[in-house]
């Protein structure tokens, strides 16, 4: 991968997974790294790293609260009006069963983080790109998605 340099960059539930090993990748290449995450064991390993590294950025926030994403984005905002990419990690597993099993509040849970929060996050980055004069949005799916996962259809249907 070539130099990150100057690049700024959004992961949503970026403290832990496969959103922090994105985060270091990015910040060894010179990027400088807004993460977010509902997790407080997480942030605050995060937060530890941050003393290091003063191109990464944590904020607490769950990614399918509106309003919470609102804030978050103003505060990135006083940071930076511009991004070069947003990447939408955020997922959950969701639950397993079969759908008579499933209650509807689970099934709409898992959509309003692995969707939804793609939504609001898509929509507070696309005037930082377009001030950008471009970039990339990155939304993480899954083999799921594809293939579709027995018992797991709320996971499969939201990949
Ligand atoms: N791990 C895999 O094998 C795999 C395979 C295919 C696709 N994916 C996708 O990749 C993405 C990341 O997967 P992962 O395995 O690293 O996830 P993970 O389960 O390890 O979770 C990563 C982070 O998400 C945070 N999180 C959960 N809900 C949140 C919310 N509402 N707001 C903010 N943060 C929240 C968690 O606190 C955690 O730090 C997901 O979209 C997932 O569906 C993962």
């Amino acid at each position: 991968m070539s130099s990150l340099k100057n690049k700024k960059i959004i992961i949503s539930a970026g403290a832990s997974g496969i959103g922090w090993a994105t985060a270091k990748v990015c910040l060894e290449k010179g990027a400088t790294v807004f993460i977010c995450d509902i997790d407080k064991k997480y942030l605050s390993k995060a937060k530890k790293h941050k003393q290091n590294n003063k191109k990464l950025f944590v904020y607490e926030c769950d990614a399918s609260n509106e309003n919470e994403v609102k804030d978050l984005f103003l505060k990135i905002n006083k940071k930076t009006k511009k991004i070069d990419c947003l990447i939408n990690n955020v997922g959950i597993s969701g639950p397993t069963g079969t759908i008579e099993k499933l209650s509807s509040n689970d099934w709409e849970k898992t959509l309003k983080v692995n969707v939804i929060s793609h939504f609001h996050f898509t929509k507070l980055s696309i005037p930082m790109l377009k001030k950008n004069k471009g970039g990339s949005i990155i939304n993480l799916s899954s083999t799921a998605g594809i293939f579709g996962f027995p018992l797991r259809s709320p996971y499969a249907a939201s990949k």
